[in-house]
């Protein structure tokens, strides 16, 4: 772990409606919010740059970002440096010929950190390439952090693996059309003892034959389940919350129970 890791870290989730393909404006409109949230840590939707309901893998393709060679992401490393704030949010990215869902972790120092989502839920899998690593644990100022992108949460492993590999913080990118996430969450952060900050999308896209409503409620959920701070269904909301990443690293529940070392493996075997 790295020295100057904050024993306290404001972190926040900017719930918004990015407008479908208006990249420039989605990022004007988040730029606006880091500026004004004086936060350590923010948190924006899965996609935030390019909204969701792409007709196919080749308008994916047009409105994605390319990590190395845009103007955007070094954007966001001269925000995330002059605001001395930790930055995750989701945006379409394209690598050579392979178009990802990713989210990017961007740090004050310039550090830029990328997952790429591994499980694409229903119509994504015709417009992306699925995630081509495993997610990881990134130390930052404000904690150690781990990404999911928004399905990822239906697969208890992922969160898990990221627990086992350290992490602190699991920060989740979301456009959530089901109501079944935000409950589920509570499970992630109970089970592994780590904050989840579930940042969703609100408004509706009618794009490629179907009309898409985006829950909104986004969370902030503490290591024993409790909300620390929510979002309403509908609004454009920057919600936080003070948090002290190193509670995570007690995985005790009792005094006779340590969630992770108590785990049986060679009784759950073939789980892959
Ligand atoms: C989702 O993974 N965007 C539901």
């Amino acid at each position: 772990m790295i020295s100057d890791v904050s024993e306290m870290t404001n972190a926040g989730c900017v719930q918004f409606c990015p407008a479908f393909g208006e990249t420039t404006a989605n990022i004007a409109k988040m730029v606006g919010f880091i500026e004004n949230a004086d936060l350590d840590l923010i948190v924006f939707p899965e996609l935030a740059t390019s909204g969701y309901e792409f007709k196919n893998r080749d308008e994916a393709f047009e409105l994605a970002l390319e990590l190395d060679n845009g103007a955007e992401i070094a954007q966001f490393k001269n925000l995330s440096a002059d605001t001395d704030t930790v930055l995750v949010f989701g945006f379409a990215e394209r690598s050579g010929e392979k178009v990802y869902n990713s989210s990017a972790l961007i740090e004050p120092d310039g550090s830029v950190t990328v997952y790429r989502k591994i499980h694409l839920f229903d119509q994504e899998k015709f417009r992306f390439d699925p995630g081509d690593r495993p997610p990881g644990v990134k130390t930052t100022k404000v904690g150690r952090i781990g990404m999911l992108i928004c399905f990822d949460w239906i697969f208890p492993e992922v969160t898990r693996k990221l627990a086992l590999d350290g992490a602190q913080l699991i920060c989740h990118p979301s456009n959530l059309v089901l109501d079944l996430c935000q409950k589920s969450m509570f499970a992630r952060s109970v089970e592994n003892c780590v904050f989840t900050l579930t940042c969703n999308r609100t408004g509706t896209e009618n794009r490629a034959g179907r009309e898409l409503t985006f829950t909104g409620g986004s969370q902030i959920l503490s290591t024993r389940g409790k909300t620390l701070a929510v979002a309403s269904a509908e609004g454009e909301e920057v919600i936080s919350a003070a948090i002290e990443p190193k509670v995570t690293d007690d995985k005790n529940l009792t005094s006779n129970n340590h969630i992770l070392k108590d785990r049986r493996p060679e009784f759950y075997k073939g789980l892959e």
